[in-house]
């Protein structure tokens, strides 16, 4: 069978209310921290995405054991410690894996975790990972493209975890998770403050761990004993319900969206407001609408609470429609503009000059064959062929599949029309 794809017939105005599922990048970690509990850890809302199976292979190698339940909760137990090693085969798959390293090195004395490469949005390197184990007392060398860690236990430490463009979020994780079970207190100067990794933090104290200043610059961890597990339910993907937002302007829709933190989204409200796209609070529920035209912006990715950089392509793909010129600059991973060429496949008038695009606004897009690269710039070019005139297809879908559960389906609950094909089928 040939690869899935999605072909869209955009300008239906998107009408509905949409569930929004456990966040990715909440689950990814908190799954990894199981290594570290000693009883078993029940997760809900975590989502059925290709990352999460992929990481559930990684664990189920490392000892753990992971089911998902009839009830669509993840049960995971760590039940043997023998295998530390996390292979190449799924950590260039996926380079969310680095967040193994900690949890195995903390519990377990050792870890071997080969070196993630490169992506699509740019180098992605880990040495503030490294440099959180170095700090914490723990051997760390590379050999042969492995990462190989080892301390018998770790120590509490003073550490900053700045890089030139700021926190790091894996990083953060990966720095309290090792920390949690180290003897001592560990402090964390340039924490990543995103909600992912304070719901980290949650789960941890939620197992016996002692965390405070979670959501904040500096992290402060005693070191414990042992975890144990616990029951813990994931918080809302923030990037889905942006990228929601974003098809409810884009089609000039109105979406009522349930399990949805504004709290963790001012940044990006606060720029769907400026475009003149309006976001209420409905009772529990989030309702966005927006009115015909859409005012040019500008746009500066920034960590937490910033405009997160997991929403700048949809963004661009709202403002390639908006009454003049616009200006984005991408300062978390200034080369992650892959869907810049795609988008002006679609007649798009997007002129990239270094970390910065001009988005000079155009009356309409028109559907083309385009090819996701990466997971949000293929979000991007599903919004924009919801919005252009004619049929979109989008290839190689399996980038989107990583992080949104069955995005077409609850596309097409809301009115759009969009289908998953594979190549026979064309
Ligand atoms: N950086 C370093 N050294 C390091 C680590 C990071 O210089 O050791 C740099 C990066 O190159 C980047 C910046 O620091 O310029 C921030 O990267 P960060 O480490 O925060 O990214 P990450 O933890 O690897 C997570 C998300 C990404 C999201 C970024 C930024 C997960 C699984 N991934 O990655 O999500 O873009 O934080 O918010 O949580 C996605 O979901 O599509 C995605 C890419």
């Amino acid at each position: 069978m040939g690869l899935p794809y999605f072909r869209i017939n955009g300008g239906n105005r998107l009408r509905g209310s949409v569930r929004i599922g456990g966040a990715k990048n909440a689950a990814l970690p908190i799954m990894a921290a199981s290594i570290l509990c000693d009883g078993e850890v029940i997760l809900h809302d975590v989502p059925s995405v290709a990352d999460v199976t992929s990481l559930a292979e990684l664990l189920g190698k490392l000892g753990v054991e992971v089911e998902r339940r009839q009830d669509g909760a993840l049960r995971l137990l760590a039940s043997d410690e023998m295998n530390c090693k996390a292979e190449y085969d799924i950590v260039r798959k996926m380079r969310a894996s680095i967040c193994v390293l900690g949890p195995l090195l903390a519990k377990r004395g050792k870890a071997q975790v080969a070196m993630p490469g490169g992506c699509a949005i740019g180098d992605r390197p880990v040495d503030l990972h490294l440099r959180a184990m170095r700090l914490l007392g723990a051997d760390v060398e590379l050999v042969s493209g492995d990462i190989v860690a080892k301390a018998k236990r770790l120590r509490g430490t003073e550490m900053f975890l700045g890089g030139p463009f700021g926190s790091t979020v894996l990083g953060t994780a990966n720095a309290m998770m090792a920390a949690v079970l180290a003897e001592g207190v560990t402090v964390i100067e340039m924490a990543a403050c995103e909600p992912e990794v304070r719901d980290l933090a949650d789960f941890l104290n939620k197992c016996g761990a002692s965390i405070t200043g979670q959501g904040t610059p500096r992290i402060i961890i005693e070191g414990v004993k042992e975890l144990k597990g616990c029951e813990y339910r994931i918080i809302p993907d923030r990037i889905e319900a942006g990228t929601f937002m974003v098809a409810a302007a884009i089609t000039n829709g109105e979406l009522t969206l349930e399990n949805c933190r504004l709290d963790h989204l001012m940044a990006f409200v606060d720029r769907l407001n400026a475009v003149g796209v309006n976001v209420e609070r409905k009772d529990e529920a989030i309702t966005v609408a927006s009115s015909r035209r859409l005012e040019p912006i500008e746009v500066i990715t920034q960590p937490f609470p910033g405009m997160p950089t997991d929403l700048q392509a949809q963004l661009m793909a709202l403002l390639c429609l908006a009454d003049g010129n616009s200006v984005i600059t991408e300062k978390i991973f200034p080369d992650r503009f892959l869907h810049v060429g795609e988008l002006n496949r679609m007649g798009a008038k997007l002129h990239k000059a270094g970390p910065t695009v001009i988005v000079q606004g155009v009356k309409r897009l028109v559907g083309a064959p385009v090819m996701a690269s990466d997971l949000r710039a293929s979000a991007a070019l599903v919004l924009a062929g919801l919005a252009a005139r004619g049929t979109t297809d989008i290839n190689r879908i399996y980038h989107i599949d990583r992080g949104y559960q069955r995005i077409d389906e609850k596309l097409r609950v809301v009115g759009a029309e969009i289908e998953r094909l594979s190549a026979d089928e064309a």
